[in-house]
């Protein structure tokens, strides 16, 4: 009877501190493309997760079925970041004790064509999630910038300290949050801020059942490629074959989107140190030319790509890729999937959902 007490007094209170150190993620853009699998790894990682979109880029269905994946639930709310009250209400009423915010505009060419969208939604969005933040004591937030705010880059590989230079809208937006999150942190030094510039994510989860879902014609590579070679599209057309690279097509760091998830449960690790400002580019610190994307594409999935070498495209710099040595060295942090996997899931997430979620 008495050792009983003492297992059942010792099981209660395990019990209790996993129930006290579970964690409660909140994720702006949760439904979207990256947000989607983050929330997937989160709940793998036994984390809540309280999932806040507006849809206006993305469908709830991505979120379901990430809980038939992982056979955990999550909640999800529609919400607009730039309403404040809701954001507000939301808070209060789920106590998350970190932010990881995706919430945001992304396509480079609309943003040259409405950049007051861009600046309202993604600037001014993410000044009203972390006036919320403040005003409930949460001083935690993974952000997602991106490889943009190095513009065209002098020198390669490009590290953290690279300079600087966004030459669109879209990267100017990221360039303004990132400063903006740095003036917040000298203002008050218990926030804890991961900034993580992403490189090219793509690729998809294995079960194929999420993954990139882009409305209208895709201007990204790999959902583009992945549509031709379905037979949604006719042919590809590769930007600019004479640029000074390897085979005179660009260059870029693609990076699976599984790893990319992964990161921002180590950046999660690390900001439980109190770190300060931390920033890391999630690549691979490998560059492949988009012929060699193709190949490469051709031979994981056995499927042809029809395309046409055409003239450059306005604003691509000829090669893009990261030192990815410091989230290596300071978030344990590696990228495990390579080139055959990201082709191989992105094309089985486009055979089973040829029309994405609808
Ligand atoms: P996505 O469009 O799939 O996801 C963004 C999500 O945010 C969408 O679900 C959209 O509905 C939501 N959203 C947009 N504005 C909102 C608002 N005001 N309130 C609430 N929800 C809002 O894009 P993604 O590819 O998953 O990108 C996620 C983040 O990563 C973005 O901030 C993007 O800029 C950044 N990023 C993406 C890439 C990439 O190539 N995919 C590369 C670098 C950085
Ligand atoms: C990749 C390569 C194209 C489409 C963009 C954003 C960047 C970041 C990642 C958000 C380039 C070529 C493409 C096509 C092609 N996103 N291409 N035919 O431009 O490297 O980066 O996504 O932060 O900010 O700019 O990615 O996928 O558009 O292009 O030949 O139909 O494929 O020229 O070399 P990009 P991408």
């Amino acid at each position: 009877m008495h050792d009983d007490f003492i297992i059942l007094f010792r099981t209660n209170s395990i019990l209790a501190k996993n129930i006290k150190t579970k964690r409660k993620a909140l994720v702006t853009g949760g439904a979207g493309y990256i947000g989607s699998h983050t929330c997937l790894e989160l709940l793998e990682g036994g984390y809540d997760v309280v999932a806040v979109d507006n849809l206006s880029n993305s469908s709830k269905e991505s979120l379901n079925r990430v809980q038939d994946i992982t056979g955990k639930t999550l909640t999800f709310i529609q919400c607009d970041l730039l309403d404040k009250v809701q954001l507000g209400q939301i808070f209060a009423e789920h106590q998350p004790d970190t932010v990881i915010h995706f919430a945001g505009l992304k396509a480079v060419g609309e943003s040259v064509v409405h950049p007051l969208d861009y600046y309202k939604n993604n600037v001014l969005g993410t000044a009203t999630l972390l006036a919320v933040m403040v005003d409930n004591g949460i001083k935690n937030i993974v952000f997602s910038s991106s490889c943009t705010v190095y513009g065209a880059p002098k020198t390669l590989p490009i590290s953290e300290d690279s300079p600087l230079g966004a030459v669109n809208p879209y990267g100017r937006t990221k360039l303004i949050i990132e400063q903006m999150l740095k003036d917040l942190q000298v203002s008050d030094p218990s926030w804890s801020i991961s900034i993580l510039r992403y490189f090219n994510p793509v690729g998809a989860h294995q079960s194929g059942q999420i993954g990139e879902d882009p409305r209208g014609t895709p201007t990204n590579l790999m959902p583009y490629m992945t549509q031709v070679a379905v037979g949604e599209r006719k042919e590809l057309s590769v930007f600019g074959g004479d640029y000074p690279t390897r085979d005179g097509t660009c260059v870029r760091d693609y990076i699976h989107v599984v790893d990319v998830a992964k990161g921002h449960l180590k950046a999660l690790e690390k900001l439980s140190e109190n770190p300060g400002v931390i920033i890391h580019n999630l690549g691979t610190g490998q560059g492949y030319s988009v012929l060699e994307i193709i190949h490469t594409f051709e031979a994981s999935t056995g499927q042809k790509v029809p395309y046409r070498i055409v003239k450059r495209r306005l604003g691509d710099a000829a090669a893009v890729y990261a030192d990815p040595r410091l989230a290596e060295l300071e978030l344990e942090w590696k990228p495990s999937l390579g080139l055959l996997r990201m082709c191989e899931d992105s094309w089985r997430w486009q055979l089973k959902n040829p029309k994405g979620y609808s």
